[in-house]
């Protein structure tokens, strides 16, 4: 095995310290998901019932995914697209495909960012009057959902709109430690904090046992339809950021020694708990409603976004304090948003940046500036409601759970380079992986996404989306042609030759190095012969240990 150590690696930005990066992964999972998706998901398929294959998908996909991603942008030091370049040349548009969905996430994620900014100033007044449900679709967003593209610009959206997007670009351009890493250790103190007050104002609400009920009672015959499972699948993705280069990303601005299963748990187990305690809290505050209104809490949910906005303000127009607990409400939102689309936007950032060589503000000015117009064009105006409802299902109900899929055959039923992986995660870190972790992997993840993928296609085709709301100019737009943009643009910037350095060559003593084919990485972790390493699979890791 040749290292050659004589070539120093063009040098990488590193998080400062390990809980810089802990609190930024964690800032990245905790989002928009948390606090209006998984309440209305899991009281959707089976309540208290959907906690069940709700933490067996979190043990045997979220955080074993977690892992590879770890793994992935730790062992190769890449956006997503050099990553898998550094595997195999020819796998390098699967961390394209990664780009584009968070691209496409991106761009959207930022305007409910901003109508939740938006919302919090409006607490004060409960500037939505008595009939918040039309003041969201009518006043607030002026809504035309049929229409395809309106250029009828809502200022006071745009405006909001571009002023999230220069604060993510600011951070952005920041830097890794500087930017996302210090505003990690700001936001998420004052998130938790925030969404506790929250929490407990709504659980002291009359009625509040009664919506915690309804979360809670658990309806076990969901648990024999298969979407229920597939639901709960789809949450933990999104909820913990797996598979779309989120978690890789960041992981390659890890120090070489860095302990990853051990974050990844405590990323995982910190995610879930967020979310089961936004489901406490929002719950409690429909049930109070309920009791208000005079009818069962199923009456007064209603999908995520509407959940957000029309079932809150309702609530703090009838509770004491509202004008408080709205605030806080919005404002945790907004703060949880911002900490997810920081992520978001690095993976675009980070993959531009490390194919065309910029440095870092440039890319973080012309990369976000660029997706900002993007955004602004399609999400300040009076059809943004439509555009992002399509866009939302087609990219993380077929995106995402497509590029997990393919990756893992890239990586493992093709490359077969997942014992690798496992070296690599147990050399450096408290938590061994093994046999268990490969099976979740490989099989487990493998099965399920594939069934997934396989029904909401067939769905997606048989019925289209929307239920007759939307027509099939809208759909093939911003649903279908946005996943044909993804993918021929993944192609397309693969063949684009790469300005930035592609090989990895460790600086003299790093633990990073590779083949000069570019074929195979070399690690050398201390424990390992080199030609454990190299062939590496689980016989080799046993005999290793
Ligand atoms: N993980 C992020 C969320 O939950 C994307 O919103």
């Amino acid at each position: 095995m040749s290292t050659d150590t004589t070539t120093a690696s063009p040098s990488r930005e590193v998080f400062s310290s390990r809980l810089a990066f802990l609190l930024a992964a964690i800032g990245s999972a905790v989002g928009l998901g948390n606090i209006w998706r998984f309440p209305y998901v899991a009281y959707e398929n089976g309540g208290g019932a959907f906690l069940v294959p709700y933490i067996i998908a979190l043990l045997t996909a979220g955080i074993p995914l977690l892992f590879l991603d770890y793994a992935l942008g730790h062992r190769f030091r890449g956006s997503a697209p050099l990553a898998f370049r550094r595997i195999k040349a020819w796998a390098e548009p699967v961390g394209w495909i990664q780009v584009g969905i968070s691209f496409f996430i991106t761009i959207y994620y930022a305007a409910i960012i901003a109508w939740a900014g938006l919302y919090t100033v409006k607490s004060f007044t409960k500037a939505w009057g008595a009939d918040p449900n039309t003041y969201f679709f009518s006043d607030f967003l002026k809504m035309e959902a049929d229409q395809t593209f309106s250029t009828s610009i809502v200022s006071q959206i745009a405006i909001t709109l571009a002023l999230v997007w220069i604060v993510a670009i600011v951070v952005l351009a920041m830097g890794v430690d500087e930017g996302i890493g210090k505003t990690a250790k700001i936001f998420m103190p004052i998130l938790t904090v925030l969404f506790i007050i929250v929490v407990i104002q709504a659980l002291f609400l009359p009625g509040a046992s009664g919506g915690l009920d309804a979360l809670f009672t658990p309806n076990w015959s969901a648990l024999k339809n298969p979407s229920v499972w597939v639901a709960a699948y789809g949450q933990i993705f999104f909820s913990l950021s797996v598979g779309f280069g989120i978690m890789l990303t960041y992981s390659s601005y890890l120090k070489p020694r860095t302990n990853l299963t051990g974050t990844g748990l405590v990323t995982g187990f910190a995610n879930s708990s967020f979310e089961v305690l936004a489901g406490i809290g929002v719950f409690a505050a429909l049930g109070y409603m309920s009791m208000q209104q005079n009818v069962p809490v199923d009456e007064v949910v209603s999908s995520g976004i509407g959940l957000a906005f029309i079932a809150f303000p309702t609530i703090i127009n009838q509770m004491p304090m509202g004008a408080i607990f709205g605030t806080l409400f919005f404002g945790s939102l907004t703060v949880a948003g911002f900490t997810s689309m920081f992520s978001l936007l690095e993976v675009v950032v980070s993959a531009v940046k490390d194919k065309l060589d910029l440095p870092r503000k440039t890319a973080a000015v012309s990369v976000g500036v660029a997706m900002a117009l993007i955004s602004l064009a399609l999400f300040s105006t009076t059809s943004a409601l439509a555009t992002l409802d399509i866009m939302d299902k087609f990219t993380n109900n077929v995106g995402i759970v497509a590029v997990a899929l393919i990756s893992i055959v890239v990586i493992d039923w093709i490359l077969r380079r997942i014992g690798e992986f496992a070296l690599h995660l147990n050399a450096v870190s408290s938590f061994h992986v093994g046999t268990i972790w490969r099976i979740c992997v490989v099989n487990i993840t493998t099965i399920v996404l594939g069934y997934t993928l396989l029904q909401e296609l067939m769905t997606l085709v048989r019925e289209g989306y929307g239920g007759g709301d939307y027509s099939n100019t809208q759909l093939i737009m911003w649903g279908w042609g946005v996943l044909a943009v993804i993918l021929v643009g993944s192609f397309m910037l693969s063949v684009m030759p790469w300005r930035g350095e592609v090989s990895l060559i460790g600086p003299p003593g790093s633990d990073f190095g590779v083949d000069p084919d570019m074929e195979r990485t070399i690690e050398i972790p201390q424990k390992y012969t080199p030609q454990e390493t190299r062939h590496a699979g689980f016989a080799s890791e046993q005999e290793a240990k």
